[in-house]
């Protein structure tokens, strides 16, 4: 005799709940998705003791046919896609057809509805899996789905449900992500009994930016960059959050493919590289993204809760996600209207504060996809005269103070540049400006260092680093070890602008070293680069790290604490701030300035205009 049977439909129904229904936030996500392929305008989710006891999805959209219903419980009943060719290009959120019988395999489950042009309304039970007949019901147009006592006949799964809190957190934050893909649905979100969420319709980019603001609070939308940006048959739309914005954990990161929130490590990787050079190790960013491509180029087929998605051209979307938004990143540069740190007056230390949604179109230049250099940069330029002077060691000269400073009021044109003119320098740290909104602060070692690091990468790019010799030819004591690794990598030190040549067996030469460095501690940054370059070996590993390696000379060129400046010397650092990419943050994630607007100085002072 056989061993071998057909499983029971209610079996097989609850092994399919296995992997789709892991809590009660699955269960809405089901319900809410279904409400959407539907067209409703308005969702209501109604939560008893954190989805345990019940969870209730209301709609307004094209409802079920009353023959239809014993359907739509059944498995592998759709109305979405008819045939393979419809399953490579799916348009809606669901195509499996799984959800509905899944869920009313392993709870009390009731679907009422009443179908657009219809006069009555039509209810179907399912207890446990099993379909009880069709009966008249009370319902306007739309649907609505009750589940009841989830996994009540599933004792093991029931058992690890967590605190209710816990559950209606997860439920919250899936209503939330859902809820800022689709702007122009009403959402309503109440738990046991007390409405918690109302989120208006809004047709609008400025309601956009409202309702991503419920959801994720002002000081996102405050603190982050607007991306839009189109090529090759993608559409990328949506707000990056301003790396000094960073997060300790990865808790508002949200990206959607054709409206569907999905996590993906490619996306995931792009994201990060595009972020590497303006955040902390360990810190994440905040993002709400909006991928849109031709379903026919997205496999949504590949994870039984749709999770996850495979992209038909992984390459071409990663790098189409790593250069948007690394242009969007590289555009917040210092003074272009974006306020990387708001001061707020009103308390005693400064500390972050939400600013007006801050919208900075991108500057797409021409040529699609192609990673050039930015507009206002320049390439392997000498050194800016500050730098110049201050990087010199004993006997440089005097700083220059000798034209007068321009100033705000005496500038007849109006013409005042972002970042002002510089007033003075503060304890041989800050150096204070004057610009048409008040006074900025500016970190000059921080911005110096995005200065330096930037224009590195630029002429490593580009015309290559360019090297400078030393008056006198410089003999260094290092270990053995490092006298042999500069050996090994003379060629890699060569492509970084040194030339280092050994000496004896501990001892190595240096001839030249980078231009732009010029004045650095000459035998520290050569320790530090031969060390950074050992601890990656191979050539090819270092060139994956290049980007590092530059930002630990950039570490070594830049204006040193206690240096004194002059106000020319000021005022060429603040031109090249705004000049640089990324200049908003130093090459570690953090401000390199602040603006300190009049009226915020006139809430310190107290002062009522
Ligand atoms: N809120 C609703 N409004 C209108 N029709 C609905 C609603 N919910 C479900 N349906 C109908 O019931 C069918 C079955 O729903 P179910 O969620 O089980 O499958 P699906 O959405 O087609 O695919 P998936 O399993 O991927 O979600 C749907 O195809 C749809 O026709
Ligand atoms: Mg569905």
């Amino acid at each position: 005799m056989s061993r071998i049977h057909p499983l029971p439909p209610e079996l097989v129904n609850q092994i399919a709940a296995g992997e789709v229904i892991e809590r009660p936030a699955s269960v809405v996500k089901e319900l809410v998705e279904n409400s959407l392929d539907a067209g409703a305008r308005r969702i209501e989710v109604d939560i008893e003791q954190g989805g345990a006891r019940l969870i209730r999805v209301r709609d307004d959209g094209a409802g079920v046919a009353a023959d239809d219903l014993p359907l739509a419980v059944s498995a592998h009943a759709t109305s979405k896609i008819a045939s393979f060719e419809d399953l490579e290009r799916v348009g809606t959120l669901g195509f499996r057809g799984e959800a509905l019988p899944s869920i009313a395999s392993v709870s009390r489950f009731a679907l009422t509805s009443r179908a657009a042009g219809q006069d009555a309304a039509w209810r179907i039970e399912v207890d446990g899996g099993k379909p009880r007949a069709v009966v008249p019901a009370q319902h306007p147009q739309g649907t609505a789905v009750e589940v009841r006592d989830l996994f009540y006949n599933l004792p093991a799964r029931r058992k690890f449900l967590r605190a209710e809190r816990t559950e209606f957190g997860h439920i919250d934050e899936l209503v939330k992500s859902i809820a800022i893909a689709h702007a122009g649905v009403e959402f309503r979100l109440s738990h046991n009994g007390k409405a918690l969420r109302m989120l208006k319709p809004v047709h609008d980019a400025a309601g956009h930016v409202a309702r991503v603001g419920d959801v994720l609070g002002t000081e996102f939308t405050g603190h982050s960059l607007r991306v839009e940006h189109a090529a090759a048959g993608l559409v990328l739309r949506g707000w990056v959050g301003l790396p000094t914005t960073s997060r300790a954990q990865a808790d508002q990161q949200y990206f959607h493919v054709n409206g569907r929130l999905v996590r993906d490590r490619l996306v995931a990787h792009a994201v990060r590289q595009a972020y590497a050079d303006v955040l902390f190790h360990g810190r994440h960013p905040a993002f709400v993204l909006f991928l849109e491509l031709d379903p026919a180029l997205v496999d949504v087929n590949v994870h039984p809760a749709k999770h996850e998605v495979r992209f038909r051209e992984g390459r071409l979307v990663h790098d189409f996600l790593y250069r948007t938004l690394n242009q969007a990143l590289a555009e917040a540069r210092a003074g272009s209207g974006v306020q990387p740190v708001a001061v707020d007056a009103g308390g005693a230390p400064p500390t972050v504060a939400a600013t007006p949604a801050a919208a900075v179109s991108t500057a797409w230049r021409q040529g699609g996809l192609g990673l050039g250099a930015g507009a206002g940069a320049r390439v392997g330029e000498p050194l800016a005269d500050y730098a110049a002077l201050l990087g010199r060691e004993p006997g440089a000269p005097p700083a220059v103070r000798t034209s007068p400073a321009p100033s705000v009021d005496g500038n007849a044109d109006g013409d005042v540049p972002p970042l002002g003119f510089a007033l003075a320098q503060l304890h041989g740290v800050y150096v204070l400006a004057e610009n048409a909104h008040g006074l900025v602060l500016v970190d000059m070692h921080a911005a110096h260092e995005r200065i330096t690091y930037e224009r590195l990468k630029l002429a490593r790019e580009g015309a290559g680093i360019r090297a400078q010799l030393l008056l006198v030819p410089l003999s260094l004591d290092l270990s053995e070890r490092e006298a042999r690794a500069a050996e090994e990598h003379a060629a890699a030190l060569a492509a970084l602008g040194f030339d280092i040549s050994r000496g004896g067996p501990q001892s190595v030469t240096v001839r030249s070293i980078p231009a732009l460095l010029d004045g650095a501690d000459v035998p520290r940054l050569v320790r530090d680069v031969i060390a950074d370059l050992s601890s990656h070996g191979s050539s090819r590993r270092i060139e994956e790290h290049a980007n590092e390696i530059l930002s630990t000379m950039a570490c070594h060129g830049s204006v040193r604490a206690n240096r004194r400046l002059g106000l020319a010397e000021m005022n060429a650092l603040l031109r090249d701030m705004e000049d640089t990419e990324r200049s908003g943050q130093c090459n570690h994630g953090r401000p390199t300035w602040v603006q300190l607007s009049v009226a915020e100085l006139d809430r310190l002072f107290l002062r009522g205009r």
